[in-house]
């Protein structure tokens, strides 16, 4: 894989066209955590430096081909030209309208940042044309978006075929950190899968399942293992048709020795904003929503992380942007941390928003490792190649 940095002497003058991820989370406009904005930082200094031109393209949530003004990436960029000291202007124009003589036009602009590319139904499909059109813009790409690579997206993908593609500085941080850790790692290991992505993980795990000794469903995850067990999660998230795969999972970790823990209490409110109520999960009604894990769960897990040598985390356990369901990811952070500062166990935490989990707590540095990645992160301990990798080879 060619990285940037070993062009870095003929990169002055060059426009870049840079893929990041900076899906940050976002409430009414307002970015509720920076890290994955903060971890660009070394890369656009370093293209700065060598005085190229760069046109970040990157997407925030799921609009699905629609433009939505909530998920706008002008709170992005606004934090961004702040950050940087530097004027950074969002192009808005529709880009099946824009030519390259209309982007870098005026001399002074040296970083310049399109709207949020799934506003294009083209960028999920991976449309050959949009490719085209976005690489028209510059003369190299390059892939700084670890979290993004293995989605088969046109500025994740397609692109390369039409420009000549690197690797970003933090992407190759990232490779060389998962690369060791999946080498490293010691058992036994446990893994923490939580979160509102289900359909994105819930096929990973069938093929983590060997690797592991165990495996904890908290958060979104586990309301879809409850539900195939029929049991009540009222209004809570989940997603469909996924019973037949909980069921793989069950199936598989028996024959593959995985322990596979689940909540067996829940804390449950009437709407996202309420306060939190501990049931037993026999006692969830048609009109709750379970927004946390409870306390008999809660010491289950702690036991788990206790017997671990290694843990793996991806999701939080609960709604954790209200307080009152922040309990269970904070438990868990803190029982890792409490084994990790006495060197008995090798941590490691990936996904925005459990990130955004740890920073809230201010935890984030006693982790070995932190990876912006969440999907692309299962994905790479998984063994696959990912798309948006294999592309710059
Ligand atoms: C992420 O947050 O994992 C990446 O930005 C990818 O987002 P997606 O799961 O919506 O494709």
């Amino acid at each position: 894989m060619k990285t940037v940095e070993s062009i870095a002497k003929s990169l002055s003058g060059k426009k870049i066209i840079l893929r990041l991820d900076l899906n940050v989370p976002l409430n009414k406009q307002k970015i509720t955590d920076t890290n994955r904005i903060d971890k660009i930082i070394p890369t656009l200094d370093f293209l700065v430096n060598n005085k190229a031109k760069i046109l970040i393209l990157s997407h925030v949530g799921r609009p699905k081909g629609k433009v939505v003004k909530e998920l706008s990436m002008e709170p992005v960029c606004e934090y961004l030209k702040n950050k940087l000291n530097q004027k950074i202007r969002l192009i808005k124009a529709n880009l099946n309208n824009l030519k390259e003589k209309d982007l870098f036009d005026n001399k002074n602009e040296s970083i310049l940042m399109l709207e949020n590319l799934r506003f294009y139904n083209e960028e999920e499909e991976n449309n050959e044309e949009f490719a085209k059109i976005l690489a028209s813009f510059g003369d190299l790409y390059v892939n700084d978006a670890f979290s993004c690579s293995h989605r088969k997206h046109a500025s994740v993908f397609s692109i390369t075929k039409y420009l000549p593609s690197y690797a970003g500085i933090q992407l190759m941080s990232e490779i060389t950190a998962l690369n060791k850790i999946t080498k490293d790692i010691t058992r036994p290991i446990t893994c923490i899968i939580g979160g509102s992505k289900i359909s994105t993980k819930i096929n990973v795990i069938k093929n983590l399942i060997s690797r592991f000794d165990n495996l904890i469903f908290v958060g979104g995850m586990a309301n879809n293992i409850l539900k195939s067990k029929k049991v009540q999660i009222g209004k809570s998230i989940f997603e469909e048709n996924c019973d037949h795969v909980v069921e793989e999972i069950f199936n598989l970790s028996e024959k593959k020795n995985c322990k596979i823990i689940y909540p067996v209490d829940v804390s449950v409110s009437k709407k996202i904003d309420g306060k939190g109520n501990i049931k037993k999960i026999s006692g969830v009604q048609k009109d709750d929503l379970i927004l946390d894990i409870g306390p008999e769960t809660l010491k289950i897990i702690s036991k788990t992380i206790e017997g671990s040598k290694t843990v793996l985390w991806n999701g939080p356990a609960g709604y954790f942007e209200n307080e009152n369901f922040k309990k269970g990811s904070l438990e868990i952070a803190k029982k890792i941390v409490e084994k990790n500062k006495k060197n008995e166990i090798y941590s490691v935490a990936g996904g925005g928003d459990t990130v955004a989990a740890l920073n809230s707590f201010n935890l984030t540095q006693h982790f070995n490792f932190v990876s912006t990645a969440g999907g692309a992160f299962l994905e790479f301990l998984e063994g696959k190649d990912l798309p948006g990798i294999k592309a710059l080879y």
